[in-house]
């Protein structure tokens, strides 16, 4: 069935002047934008998003790190979206992410990465909400 999973291309990705390369390899990997928008979150918004990740050794960097500048936010349709996406940035570390991933070409550290994609169902529909207000979401 078609369903949504939830990205953010980080601070780093956004500085470095990568958001419409990252969206063109996003849609043409079949990938429908159904919300999107340029945003930044807050020290404590950057918080609330990670708190999964609060007694992790890096969450203040993290935090620090995704609050520095501006994101970009998107929801994203296409069947099996979750883990096609996932599929389609690559591993965390970008030392370990496989040619033709967007954190392949992209990241430049395990922290800085470039972009986020959620990992289930649950958090992308948790994550989308977070950012998009119904009326935003198509
Ligand atoms: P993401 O999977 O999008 O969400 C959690 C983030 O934590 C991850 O991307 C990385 O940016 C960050 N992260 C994970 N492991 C480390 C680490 N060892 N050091 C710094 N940041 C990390």
């Amino acid at each position: 069935a078609t369903n949504r999973t939830f990205t953010m291309i980080k601070p780093d990705a956004v500085a470095n002047g990568h958001i419409g390369n990252i969206l063109a390899m996003i849609t043409n990997a079949g990938f429908k934008i159904v919300s999107l928008k340029l945003t930044q979150l807050t020290v404590a918004d950057a918080q609330a998003f990670y708190s999964v990740h609060a007694a992790r050794p890096f969450y203040g960097e993290l935090v620090e790190f995704m609050s520095r500048g501006p994101i970009v936010a998107a929801i994203l349709e296409k069947d099996n979206a979750v883990e096609d996406f996932r599929t389609l940035i690559g591993a965390t570390n970008p030392a370990d992410a496989a040619e033709g991933t967007i954190r392949k070409a992209y990241a430049t550290s395990i922290g800085e990465n470039a972009v986020h994609g959620s990992d289930s169902d649950e958090n992308a529909a948790i994550e989308g909400a977070f950012h998009f207000a119904g009326r935003e979401q198509f």
